[in-house]
């Protein structure tokens, strides 16, 4: 839902209404609107140090040759309060209200992403990434007991700094990085500390094999996860391009999410997610930036490579319908909030609902959009999904409170 300003409504009345606060009080013109904040649902905040960069590998090199040593950097806490101050900073301006962060296999450092979000007031999900195999930086990877014992800490650590809006999430990286006994432990941990886990699934052909052969006695990808207990109601996998049918059913029967990364999805040759089959099986489905596989930290980006890839797969199959922008902006905001388990909180204004929400303005000096006469609220969206930027988000609310522009610490 978009809140466009009615006559005699102003952002006081409707700060009263909604119970947040606004430093800034002044009646909005028709070209300025509020809509929920986005959900980046799978982003890796520690990949942004090389993001709009190394993108010509496939997956399982890419990790090896890229990713793992960049990864590996995040013992220096310095090095990572850089990156993590600015990916956090970057995704607000960009309007993302909600993240669910992948930070790397280091706790202190997965700590200080917890730590930046809270001061930045973003609401967050922070997961101390988890492997104990198949690196081939040998640093980068821990013992499985240690893996177990700092996932532990991690969490107990997190939760005792009481963030209102940051939490733990349970992340084995994905079955080729984990050991059977390292996803058992992770999938008990879950369970015992009623956590959400987030992994990866299916995103490439090469490594949807590779876990054929890891795990033998499994029917599928999805059934490895099953068996380790890691396929909740809370549990949200990114990718699935490569996904059955029998493998959304058990998504759908156990209230499993995907989230959509389709800028990485094409960046890293990876492959097309069918979105519309995704939701014909009533599987929970979100937009992730998938940073920095994916290349920007925009959701507004996701929005357009997500429409911009069902079209592509409706040019392969006639009988396809592409998804319209609509469903692409649900995607970000409800879509995403269904995803984490955070819709009777966020994802629109609906009454009770926190009011995380972004202030767009269209005509802001410099903007990217032109508007015309007999543009209408919904021709104003349209072209704000596919044409705004940062520059159009001129304040961003979390839970009530005013978070873009900064506040001075
Ligand atoms: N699969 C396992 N780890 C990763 C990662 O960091 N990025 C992407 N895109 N896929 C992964
Ligand atoms: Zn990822």
């Amino acid at each position: 839902m978009i809140v466009f300003f009615e006559e005699g409504q102003n952002v006081e009345s409707l700060s009263q209404e909604w119970g947040f606060e606004t430093s800034d009080v002044e009646q909005l013109e028709p070209h300025e609107f509020f809509m929920p904040g986005m959900v980046d649902t799978h982003i890796h905040a520690s990949q942004y140090a090389y993001s709009g960069t190394h993108l010509d590998l496939p997956l399982l090199d890419w990790l090896n040759t890229y990713t793992f040593p960049v990864e590996s950097r995040y013992e220096d806490l310095d090095f990572a309060k850089d990156v993590y101050t600015k990916v956090v900073k970057r995704t607000l301006c960009n309007g993302t209200t909600t993240a669910c962060y992948f930070a790397t296999i280091h706790t202190e450092a997965s700590l200080l992403l917890g730590q930046i979000a809270d001061d930045f007031g973003q609401r967050a999900f922070i997961g101390k990434v988890c492997m104990d195999r198949n690196s081939m930086v040998p640093d980068y990877k821990e013992l499985t007991e240690e893996c177990k014992d700092e996932t532990d800490r991690f969490i107990h650590e997190l939760l005792k700094k009481k963030y209102a809006l940051v939490k733990p999430v349970v992340t084995p990286r994905f079955a080729i990085s984990c050991s059977s006994t390292l996803l058992s432990n992770l999938g008990k941990i879950a369970k015992n500390n009623d956590l959400h886990i987030q992994s990866h699934i299916s995103e490439n052909k090469e490594e949807v094999q590779f876990v054929k052969e890891l795990f033998p006695d499994c029917t599928s990808y999805t059934d490895v996860y099953v068996k380790h207990g890691l396929l909740t109601d809370k549990t949200v996998m990114a990718h699935g391009c490569y996904l059955t049918d029998e493998e959304l059913k058990i998504f759908h029967e156990r209230g499993a999410a995907v989230s959509h990364c389709p800028n990485s999805n094409i960046s890293l040759i990876s492959g097309m997610l069918n979105v519309r089959n995704v939701l014909n099986h009533k599987v929970k489905l979100g937009l992730g930036t998938d940073v920095a596989g994916g290349y920007s930290s925009s959701m507004l980006d996701a929005i357009r490579r997500a429409v911009d890839t069902s079209k592509a797969l409706c040019m392969q199959d006639a009988h396809l319908q592409p998804l319209s922008y609509k469903e692409a902006f649900r995607l970000a905001t409800l879509g995403g909030s269904e995803v984490l388990s955070l819709d009777d909180r966020t994802g629109n204004f609906e009454e009770g609902k926190d009011f995380d929400a972004l202030r767009v303005n269209i005509c802001v000096p410099g903007s990217p959009i032109d508007l015309f006469p007999g543009d209408d609220p919904e021709v104003i969206l349209e072209k704000f999904l596919n044409l705004g930027d940062d520059r159009n988000i001129v304040e961003v609310y979390v839970a009530g409170k005013q978070v873009v522009p900064f506040p001075d610490f």
